[in-house]
């Protein structure tokens, strides 16, 4: 149980680096068939401090394979977090060779912001001379996290920035800069009440292309969502912090995508001593969606649909009434360690139910739609046919779980306690169906 990758507490199918400490993914991009994702890493301690940027790469987003370093830290500055992007038109000039270049910007922490570059197609990278945004003005040391994207209206790069000092009522804010050759770039506008890490993507209303609206995902799950001219964004809801209180942070999405599909992970903290030669793992990777429901913009978020590949066997249940106060396992079995399972039960307004996971029950109280866990509580409604719905995703030292279509989302770092399973009710509940499919570990 103790050989690399398959230790007690190791992650099955979320990303951990090969040892010791990573924070914030950072510079996620695709090119040429490689999901590549770089991460806030110390690859020689269990702790945060001078950081490099660590890179690993896949072919489906959870099969990672971990790559050399990408960036190091310098004697004059720590390499924090920022993002990456393909320069297919090749405005930086920076292009030698066949492939286009790829940019990662990032922190040069206290410095200002810098770009690394490959121009072999993410092999290899090396810090661009310049800093492309260096600290004057009102740009200060603190300022960082350049997530850097197309704007397609404009015909411009933008960079949003996490700025603590831009902001004239002095709030955290997120700042717009523009760019033709991503080296040079010119200060439009900031968005206030916004802290680290910033992001921001467009998305189809309810799947129509042709109706989209700009969402600024901030690092603590926050979202606003609005219109952006590539000069000024505008809110057209109040922020949004339904999603505090879990330990996942930091999320980025990645870049030139092969699909039409919006891709996030997040960092995913463990604040439990596993005693593991690994610190930290990330979320599964999530596609991201926006539901109109009324008048009001709700994110969603979903499992990527190439999870389904690592289903292996399955434990399926269906049609049957849950009697009060039985289990509906009738005879003790034990789950799998890491699995997917996905619960559909018909709505009873009187009806406490309790769920059992390695890591404690969840519980669904129905009176009041709530879905609990360890003291963390969500709404959770039927659907319009009256049934509940949630999965969960329970791996070595993490349960994530999703519900509504992905608007609820929980996420939890825990040490497992049991394997038994139990479904169990204070009143009768017609159960439609439940399957709890082992998950195959991605790093074999
Ligand atoms: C967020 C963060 C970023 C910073 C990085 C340093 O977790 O504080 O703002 O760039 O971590 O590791």
């Amino acid at each position: 149980m103790s050989e690399l990758y398959n230790e007690k507490y190791r992650p099955q199918y979320h990303f951990s680096a090969k040892k010791n400490w990573i924070n914030d993914p950072n510079g996620l991009v695709y090119y040429k068939g490689t999901y590549h994702l770089f991460y806030q890493h110390q690859p020689d301690v269990q702790g945060w401090g001078p950081m490099c940027w660590g890179h690993a790469t896949s072919t489906d987003m959870l099969h990672w394979e971990e790559q050399e370093i990408a960036i190091y830290p310098t004697e004059n500055y720590s390499s924090w977090s920022g993002s990456g992007i393909v320069d297919k038109k090749n405005v930086s000039g920076l292009k030698d060779g066949e492939d286009d270049p790829i940019l990662l910007f990032f922190t040069a922490h206290p410095t200002g912001q810098k770009l690394s570059y490959s121009t072999d197609g993410g092999k290899t990278f090396k810090v661009y001379d310049k800093t492309v945004l260096p600290n004057k003005d009102s740009i200060v040391a603190e300022d960082r996290d350049p997530k850097v994207f197309w704007h397609e209206e404009t015909q411009k790069w933008i960079m949003i920035l996490y700025t603590e000092s831009l902001s004239v009522s002095n709030l955290p804010s997120y700042g717009f800069f523009s760019s033709d050759n991503l080296l040079d770039w010119k200060y439009e506008s900031e968005v206030e009440r916004c802290y680290e890490c910033p992001d921001m993507v467009e998305l189809p209303i309810n799947g129509d292309k042709s109706n989209t609206k700009w969402v600024i995902l901030c690092c603590n799950g926050d979202y606003l969502v609005g219109d952006f001219d590539g000069h000024k964004f505008t809110h057209c809801q109040e922020l949004n912090i339904s999603q505090r209180n879990y330990p996942n942070y930091a999320s980025q999405t990645w870049s030139n995508m092969p699909d039409d599909r919006c891709v996030q992970i997040a960092w995913l903290i463990c604040n439990t001593e596993l005693n593991m030669p690994f610190k930290n793992q990330l979320t599964i990777p999530v596609e991201l969606t926006l539901r109109q429901n009324g008048n009001k913009y709700e994110l969603l978020k979903n499992p990527i649909k190439e999870l389904e590949t690592l289903r292996e066997e399955v434990i399926s249940i269906s049609d049957v009434k849950l009697e009060n106060s039985s289990n509906l396992f009738k005879e003790k079995i034990s789950c799998y360690s890491e699995y997917d399972m996905e619960i559909e039960f018909e709505y009873n307004p009187f009806a406490r139910m309790y769920f059992s996971t390695p890591f404690g029950d969840i519980c669904y109280i129905s009176h009041i739609n709530a879905l609990e866990m360890n003291t963390k509580s969500e709404l959770l409604y039927p659907d319009k046919n009256n049934i509940v719905k949630f999965r969960i995703l329970a791996d070595r030292s993490s349960l994530e779980i999703f519900g509504d279509e992905g608007r609820l989302y929980m996420c939890f770092d825990k040490i497992p306690e049991t394997r038994d399973l139990s479904i169990s009710s204070t009143h009768n509940v017609n159960i439609k169906s439940v399957k709890i499919y082992k998950l195959k570990s991605t790093w074999k």
